[in-house]
């Protein structure tokens, strides 16, 4: 898992009872651990592949946020104290993209990537709190980033109250210089700043999305849809005896709604049915099968190639006689027999016909039929 390597030394257990949503966690890294992942080459690449400033590129100086018009300007902005923020970067490289696939897939969130670009001078942004968790991959140079105590803890996005002031200093919890493979996570609603100290910093940040109540009950509302109480018009009243009768007529009518509503949550698919809505519901990337728009021609054709199965988000239900595939807001049959293919091809990342072979009952007409679905769904692609 790309999270148990992320995490060294501490494990996915102890983050997940004592860090995610509670407190910021600092992991020192070796200085290559995220060379692979993204490094000064890849960032040029990008860079260089747009003859204006790539349309993803925002400048951000204390706070305020610019758009550069052209290459110049933008090396002026950086060597004035600008930094310049390369939103959802995970677009623009397969690597990051796949390992964010990959990390989405373990945590059941939606992610995003932002590069963030500084020389040291000005924070690019003044002391806040994001209402989303991060976790910052420092890829070079220094960053000091100072992470201070909530002032309202977990945070949404949208939401009656915010926290408006900044925490005294003595509400520093974490003071520390991130250095190359360096790791910081901070939690929604922990106010932080970041300076970058010596010399040019590149950062990515991993946004995750976390899943909350709310999130729960807006797929509630949208499943209650289908009950007829809750379609249901309240009773009018009218204003001869609105204060007398008030009371009783929505008191019965709101009585209803909590019988049904109280219904709907003792139902004992309740949990299966919101993960799998969770499932569905989880970004999914397109996998475009190209040259194969029509599928594979023939069994023989099929012996030839390579596949690979992307990392995405999925769910497999096996019942008496199907066994189903939720995948990208779908959820598709297929009869028992092809249970144990299925099971190998969600097992792994890169296989062929031998390997499908030896994992199925299956002829080879079958296969082709299964295969070709697969790469119609997305779910494969020809590798
Ligand atoms: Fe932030």
């Amino acid at each position: 898992m790309i999270i148990h390597d992320l995490l060294q030394p501490i494990s996915e257990y102890e983050f997940s009872q004592n860090y995610w949503g509670k407190k910021a966690l600092y992991l020192e890294g070796s200085k290559d651990k995220f060379s692979d992942l993204f490094n000064w080459q890849k960032l040029n690449e990008i860079l260089n592949s747009n003859i204006s400033p790539h349309p993803a590129i925002i400048l951000a100086k204390s706070g305020a946020k610019s758009t550069p018009k052209n290459h110049r300007e933008l090396i002026e902005a950086l060597r004035n104290g600008s930094t310049a923020v390369v939103q959802n970067i995970d677009q623009y490289d397969s690597k990051l993209s796949d390992f964010l696939d990959q990390i989405s897939y373990e945590l059941v969130h939606n992610t995003r990537f932002n590069l963030y670009l500084s020389f040291p001078s000005k924070a690019g942004y003044l002391t806040h709190y994001d209402t989303h968790d991060v976790f910052i991959f420092q890829i070079s140079g220094k960053k000091k980033w100072r992470i201070f105590s909530e002032t309202i803890k977990n945070p949404l996005f949208v939401q009656k109250k915010h926290g408006v002031s900044i925490p005294r200093e003595d509400c520093i919890y974490i003071d520390q210089v991130l250095t190359e493979g360096d790791l910081l996570y901070i939690p929604r609603g922990h106010w932080h700043d970041a300076i970058a100290t010596e010399e040019l910093s590149v950062h990515l940040t991993l946004a995750a999305f976390p899943r909350t109540g709310i999130y729960f009950m807006n797929w509630i509302m949208n499943e209650l849809t289908e009950i007829l109480e809750f379609r249901n018009n309240f009773p009018l009243i009218y204003p001869s005896d609105r204060e007398s009768s008030i009371r009783a007529k929505y008191h019965e009518h709101i009585n209803t709604l909590k019988k049904q509503l109280i219904q709907f949550l003792e139902e004992p698919n309740l949990i299966d049915n919101f993960y799998n809505y969770i499932v569905s519901n989880t970004t999914s990337r397109p996998n475009f099968g190209l040259p194969y728009i029509n599928g594979i021609e023939n069994a023989d054709k099929l012996k030839t190639l390579n596949f690979r199965r992307p990392p995405r988000i999925f769910r497999l239900i096996s019942e008496e006689s199907s066994i189903f595939i939720v995948f990208n807001g779908k959820k598709i049959t297929l009869p028992s027999i092809c249970s144990s293919i299925i099971e190998f091809v969600f097992s792994q990342e890169f296989f062929n016909y031998e390997g499908l072979k030896l994992n199925s009952n299956l002829d080879d007409v079958d296969i082709l039929k299964l295969i070709n679905l697969l790469l119609e769904e997305e779910i494969i692609i020809v590798n």
